[in-house]
């Protein structure tokens, strides 16, 4: 599939036609064992927990999607982050972008660190900050781009070659570029994870984690740890998925235009103080962005000045939901301090700009002029 181009990969890897029926559509592997003809003769599945064909189908299908060699699904993208931490030993330190998902951020402090490992959150968008913390422990780097929810841009190649200098495993949450926007495998980076739960199924009706790499090893480790561990992504979740990755290009193109008009208004709002949106010319890495982004995409967050203001406008919404998540066809409004970063200290939101008055918007596909007079109405009458 690889001389394909995205959009027919996106429909095509990983699902030929099922062989015993022809069914068009992989279906669902709703069993937990599969019968061996003899000992040690079966047909490649064993036990569920280890593989099954339809979590095949989507490990292969998203692999070939950002362009790597190995794909591994997982039962939500937390899981996925805590599998790649397992690839480390007590002692290691590991340098983070200061504003990953606060799940990201939580995992780290509140359940590896008591394991021995060792983290800094910096600011990823002058690398000059990474080379200053590394140790001489250091043995991962683990970028976010953008970065949830202040839109921060990392440079991928700059971030992939200190990497590689310093010997580092390189992780990138992929999570809100998706692989329709950039392909960080094709900078050389060891591991890319995604909450599949977001754009990648992008119906708001499944959670998933999903991790690709390019390296042997690692793929070896990782399924071993879905082997040993568990937290695999279940067939019915994984064939969700599989219908949402078909038409992922087309919905993150829609995503894209959307975001654009709704940034674009919020920008002529005498209420709105600051509006964080990489595909605007003021954003601090605009020039980046378009250089490794193939779009600028659908998330967007903007200053209200006040939780008082905040509040009143996410209560008024009407078509926009005031919910936790982001990258369904459905536009989200989040409160960030509150809800997705709730678990960082509030000194640490300070510092990273996410302020009881950042709202955040995961713009959907519905009609832009209807999300725009939704968000009229909350905000000015
Ligand atoms: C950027 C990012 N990474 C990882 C996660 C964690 O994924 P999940 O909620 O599927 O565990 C999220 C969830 O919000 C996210 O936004």
């Amino acid at each position: 599939m690889n001389k394909h181009g995205f959009s027919t990969k996106a429909i095509h890897a990983g699902q030929p036609a099922e062989p015993v029926t022809g069914a068009i559509m992989t279906p669902v592997f709703l069993t937990s064992t599969y019968v061996q003809e003899e000992l040690g003769k079966h047909k490649g599945y064993e036990y569920s927990r280890v593989s099954n064909p339809t979590r095949t189908a989507l490990e292969q299908n998203i692999a070939a999607l950002e362009n790597g060699k190995h794909g591994l699904a997982f039962g939500s993208g937390t899981v996925a982050v805590d599998a790649i931490m397992h690839l480390l030993k007590p002692g290691d330190h590991v340098i983070l972008s200061w504003n990953v998902y606060g799940g990201t951020y939580r995992i780290a402090k509140m359940v590896w660190e008591d394991f021995g490992l060792q983290f800094d959150f910096v600011d990823t968008t002058n690398l000059q900050n990474v080379e200053r913390v590394l140790r001489p422990n250091t043995k991962m780097l683990f970028i976010e781009t953008p970065t949830n929810p202040t839109m921060e841009i990392t440079d991928l190649a700059g971030a992939a070659q200190i990497a590689k200098k310093f010997n580092l495993i390189s992780v990138v949450d992929n999570t809100f570029a998706t692989p329709y926007l950039q392909q960080p495998i094709d900078y050389g980076f060891d591991l890319v994870v995604h909450s599949l739960t977001k754009y990648l199924n992008g119906h708001s009706d499944m959670l998933g984690g999903f991790i690709v790499t390019n390296n042997d090893a690692y793929n070896e480790k990782l399924r071993f740890l879905q082997k040993a561990v568990g937290g695999i992504l279940s067939p019915f979740d994984a064939w969700l998925c599989l219908r949402g990755t078909k038409t992922l290009a087309v919905r993150m193109k829609q995503h894209c235009e959307s975001a654009m008009q709704v940034a674009q208004w919020l920008k002529t709002q005498k209420k709105v103080h600051k509006v964080y949106y990489p595909g605007l010319v003021d954003h601090p890495q605009h020039e980046l962005a378009k250089k490794q982004m193939r779009g600028f995409g659908g998330m967007i967050s903007f200053e209200l000045g006040s939780i008082d203001t905040a509040g009143t406008f996410l209560k008024k919404v009407r078509l926009c939901a005031l919910a936790e998540s982001l990258g369904g066809v459905e536009t989200i409004i989040t409160h960030p301090a509150t809800m997705t970063h709730a678990a960082i200290p509030a000194e640490q939101r300070a510092r990273i700009g996410v302020t009881d008055g950042l709202v955040r918007i995961s713009v959907g596909i519905e009609d832009v002029e209807d999300i725009i007079a939704d968000m009229d109405s909350a905000l000015n009458h």
